[in-house]
């Protein structure tokens, strides 16, 4: 075989394992049952109840935690819920929709709804865990909806310490792909 087509051979076998490589999804990531940790600390767990989808999400920091469900590329047109729990210990949390590759608004000033329930909510040792049930199916346009067993690209980030709001940057971000199993 000629040189010069031994090196095009070579170069596509490592295009096609370089591609799979840098799939976007995070190595070492823990899914087991209806629960991902992607470090200590770092974590979310779900459960569907009725005609609604409860989250558990937590992250080591005093600042926003936040999920986001299927972006069309980087945060974009991702659906959101953005919270964290304020100086007076209350949860404050939005619903947000990717506009742009790296910006978010909430999904009432695009013209669509708040549809996420609190439920609970705490700070504690520099961690934040907060849980809320989403509808299955809001109708709202800045969503998405959940069917058991169906796979969704999942984003994950938190702020850093202190970052009481839904604008600062993330400390940590993530992207993997997780089985929302019943
Ligand atoms: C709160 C305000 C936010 C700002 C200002 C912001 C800003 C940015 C910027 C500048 C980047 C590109 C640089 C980088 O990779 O770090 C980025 C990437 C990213 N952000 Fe955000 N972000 C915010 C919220 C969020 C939220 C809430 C999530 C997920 C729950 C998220 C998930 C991601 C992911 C996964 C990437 C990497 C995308 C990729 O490279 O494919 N971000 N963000």
């Amino acid at each position: 075989m000629k040189t010069g087509i031994k090196i095009l051979i070579v170069l596509m076998v490592l295009q096609g394992a370089l591609l799979f490589a840098g799939g976007g999804q995070e190595e070492a990531v823990e899914v087991s049952g209806r629960h991902v940790e992607v470090e200590p600390g770092w974590e979310l767990s779900w459960e569907f109840q009725g005609e609604e989808i409860v989250f558990a999400m937590a992250a080591p920091t005093t600042g926003w935690v936040s999920i986001g469900f299927n972006p069309s590329r980087m945060m974009s047109e991702a659906a959101y819920v953005l919270a964290y729990v304020d100086s007076s210990g209350e949860v404050q949390i939005r619903e947000d929709y990717g506009t742009g590759n790296t910006t978010h608004a909430s999904d009432i000033s695009l013209g669509g709804t708040q549809d996420v329930r609190v439920l609970s909510g705490k700070q504690e040792d520099g961690q934040t865990e907060i849980t809320f049930a989403l509808p299955l199916d809001s109708g709202d346009q800045f969503d998405v909806v959940f069917t058991p067993g169906e796979t969704y690209v999942v984003l994950m980030a938190y702020g850093p310490d202190g970052s009481d709001n839904f604008t600062s940057r993330h400390r940590s971000r993530t992207s993997l792909e997780v089985q929302l199993i019943r």
